[in-house]
């Protein structure tokens, strides 16, 4: 008897596209059973007027044009928008001119398109959150019950009991909207948190990028080249390989048995701190004795990452 297939896994996924956003946007657009159902966009990276276009871009490179696309806050709650040009070029893309045919969003903000959404399909629905968490807080504060109507969220955020990567304490999705990160973390969500520290210990090698180039496939050729600008930033800061944290959240999205090692925590973002404003403050030891709602990736299966990439760009 054959199996029943399993159910479709039905996606939404909020963005700041971004060159690693890209790769992780092609991993699920391409996985056998994702259904990415729409695209929330935030800035991030780079402003508004690149991302939506971005994501258009990366829809259309892979088939899936037809994916709506809604735009969100245009910068953080409280901040000042804190961009990422010199790891992902001006245009968020690695400047590689890489354009879509129809660059508009899809009208209707991306606030209201995830409140309805999710309140249309409760219990149904995973949120992977690639950029800046303005877009969920947001949703959050109109809707406070969608935080119990999501299947699972999984958020490329935060650095668990590590260095940052835009200071020593914070990574730069948190720190571009600590204040957002701080309602998200606190509003008791089914969370996994990939942490920086994870796209540090899964670098992809320049002979890797090489080998996904050679695929043979168009999206295999744009995978390659923002791959390359993303190791070439790398190269830069003394890395030996180009570092893809969407990626890998994405992997954890998409497989959780790629999660090799993981704890469940308390965490809390600082927002206020001289020195460490947007630290993911991970409390391993339970000594504040909070609710430990954040499952914290300490680990993943390469291989069955790198395989996802590989998968997505493959004919
Ligand atoms: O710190 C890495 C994160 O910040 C990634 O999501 C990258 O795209 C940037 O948004
Ligand atoms: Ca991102």
């Amino acid at each position: 008897m054959t199996e029943p297939a399993s159910p479709p896994l039905r996606l939404l996924i909020d963005t700041d596209p971004g060159v690693d956003d890209a790769i992780a946007l092609m991993m699920a657009l391409r996985h056998p059973r994702a259904r990415v159902e729409a695209l929330t966009v935030v800035a991030g990276n780079v402003g508004m007027e690149h991302t939506v276009r971005n994501a258009r871009y990366v829809l259309e490179l892979c088939d899936a044009g037809d994916v709506p696309v809604y735009a969100g806050a245009g910068g953080a709650l409280l901040v000042e928008h804190r961009r990422a040009v010199d790891a992902h070029g001006d245009d968020g893309l690695g400047n590689l001119g890489l354009r879509p045919r129809s660059p508009d969003a899809t009208p209707g903000h991306a606030v209201d398109a995830l409140i309805a959404r999710i309140t249309a399909a409760p219990g149904q629905l995973t949120l992977v959150t690639l950029g800046p968490l303005t877009n969920i807080a947001l949703a959050l504060r109109r809707e406070p019950a969608i935080g119990g109507m999501l299947r699972r969220v999984v958020m490329m955020g935060g650095a668990a009991n590590a260095p940052g990567n835009v200071t020593p304490a914070a990574e730069f999705n948190v720190w571009a909207d600590p204040e957002a990160a701080r309602i998200v973390l606190r509003a008791g969500l089914p969370l996994t948190m990939v942490g920086i520290e994870i796209a540090r210990a899964n670098l992809l090698p320049a002979e890797k990028i090489a080998a996904i180039g050679a695929l043979g496939t168009e999206r295999a050729r744009v995978a390659a080249r923002l791959l390359t600008y993303s190791l070439r930033v790398a190269v830069r800061r003394g890395m030996p390989g180009a570092s893809c944290p969407d990626g890998t959240a994405m992997a954890v999205a998409l497989d959780p048995a790629t999660v090799t090692d993981a704890g469940q925590y308390h965490v809390d973002v600082e927002t206020h701190g001289e020195l460490t404003t947007g630290e993911t403050v991970v409390d391993r030891r339970g000594v504040h004795g909070r609710l430990a709602t954040t499952t914290v990736v300490h680990a993943i299966h390469r291989p069955r990452f790198v395989a996802m990439i590989e998968d997505a760009v493959r004919a």
